[in-house]
């Protein structure tokens, strides 16, 4: 059988942005951005992702629509000696991203019904608190963590045009409008003054201070957040039928990710301002019990809350799909299963994975450390290396099709990939090491002696 393409270019750009646009840009941005600093951080942050992000984009892409095949397959073909081997790699950060990320997509899905059921009137913090409590481990969250895992195999087995690219098409617009309608209505708040000023007043004397710890946290969320490090972008680029225009495609995708995650400051903020909470409080959980409690407190906040955590759940799925699609189209080109029962296996495989999860938060720590901090970024170094510096010329007549004479700006992209991604990634690569190690013998080993 013929490998599927896409239908259209917009659908592949939609799929892209789908996949880019999730729980990194609304969940774990806003929570990063209010303990690094707020305006600081976001100017870091943006920088990061035009100098680094974008050309590591490319990077991917380049490998998928040369090989047309997944990301093991690619790494196979086009490298020799070690690097056949390398691959397996994305399948295993494939596997541990998506069994905590859908999860935590369980918990927005349970908010968003929670609101219509009963609302988020809640007596304050320690309500909200216990409520996240509820949600979060036990019964409910496993249900959840089960019926997002169900939307996504299902999606995944109709397909890249039955499945993918019907469900982006539907899911991405659908996302703006609501943030955008959102972010209008948090500038009619009163506190919104004050929350513009703390999100878009960088203090550049934050950024001397606390350099050290917002560079990697600006480096990671710049990866994180364009779905980088895994093979994603390599698979949906090898769906590509025809030779387009990468880089152009590169930068719609990175700038309608980068317009969704500030536009999330503008709602999330002014919320939290309006109910008198501190951003960046709390952590993982800090945004549901921040914004629950935000919710009982403003005007028409349970219809907002409905909204929002919705909103969230939807762009949770279109990334979650992106995840699945790597392991499914590794079982299809490289085993030779069929999509419907490569889609079941896995994402049963996954659903069980994240089984420990909806037990005890200790493994969401476990699984988003390891994932996050250590084989993103290594899958990352990987991708940098090879193309950098393994096959840099096939790499560049790549980048060209589609766009003619690169001149100097292609070995100018090479060049970037070599030295600053490869630099960036390996200082990453370092304090995620650090950090994972602290976390097993710190956290992890308390709650072992605990049992
Ligand atoms: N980019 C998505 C987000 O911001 C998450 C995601 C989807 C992802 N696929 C990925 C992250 C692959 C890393 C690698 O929520």
């Amino acid at each position: 059988m013929a490998r599927e393409t896409w239908a259209t270019r917009t659908g592949f750009i939609l799929a892209a942005v789908g996949s880019a646009v999730g729980l990194g840009n609304i969940w774990r941005f806003p929570f990063i951005t209010g303990q690094e600093g707020g305006g600081a951080f976001l100017l870091v942050y943006l920088l990061f992702v035009a100098l680094i992000g974008f050309p590591a984009i490319l990077v991917e892409f380049v490998i998928g629509r040369y090989t047309h095949l997944n990301p093991v397959g690619a790494i196979r073909e086009l490298g020799s000696g070690v690097w056949n081997h390398l691959g397996w790699l994305f399948v295993v950060t494939g596997f541990v991203i998506l069994s905590y990320y859908s999860v935590v997509a369980g918990w927005f899905l349970r908010y968003t019904l929670i609101g219509v059921t009963d609302g988020y009137a809640l007596s304050g913090a320690d309500e909200a608190g216990a409520l996240f409590g509820s949600v979060a481990t036990g019964l409910d969250s496993l249900l959840f963590h089960a019926v997002f895992m169900a939307l996504v195999i299902g999606i995944i087995a109709a397909g890249v045009r039955g499945g993918i690219e019907l469900g982006v098409k539907v899911m991405v617009p659908a996302i703006v409008v609501l943030l955008g309608a959102m972010a209008v209505y948090g500038f009619t708040l009163d506190a919104s003054t004050a929350a513009y000023g703390y999100y878009l007043s960088p203090d550049f004397g934050t950024i001397a201070t606390d350099w050290q710890s917002i560079l990697p946290a600006a480096a990671g969320q710049a990866f994180f957040t364009l779905s980088l490090g895994m093979g994603v972008m390599i698979t949906y680029a090898s769906y590509l039928g025809e030779d387009r225009n990468l880089a152009a495609d590169a930068g719609v995708i990175a700038g309608l990710d980068t317009l969704v995650a500030v536009l999330v400051g503008f709602v999330v903020f002014p919320f939290l301002f309006a109910a008198g909470i501190e951003p960046g409080a709390g952590g993982p959980g800090g945004i549901f019990v921040s914004l629950t409690t935000a919710f009982g407190d403003i005007p028409a906040g349970r219809v907002l809350g409905v909204v929002f955590f919705g909103m969230v759940g939807i762009a949770a799925l279109s990334s979650a799909i992106s995840i699945l699609e790597v392991l499914v189209s590794y079982l299809i080109d490289e085993v030779g299963v069929d999509r419907l029962p490569a889609s079941v296996a896995l994402g049963v495989a996954v659903f069980l994975l994240g089984v420990p999860v909806t037990v005890d938060l200790i493994f969401l720590d476990l699984f988003d450390k390891l994932a996050d901090g250590i084989l993103l970024v290594l899958g990352s170094l990987l991708l940098a290396l090879f193309v950098g510096w393994v096959v840099p010329d096939a790499a560049r007549a790549e980048l060209g099709k589609g766009i003619g004479d690169l001149g100097s700006l292609g070995t100018a992209w090479i060049w970037i990939v070599r030295v600053p991604i490869v630099v960036v990634v390996l200082v990453s690569l370092y304090l995620g090491i650090v950090d994972y190690a602290d976390f097993l013998t710190g956290d992890l080993a308390e709650w072992l002696a605990a049992r």
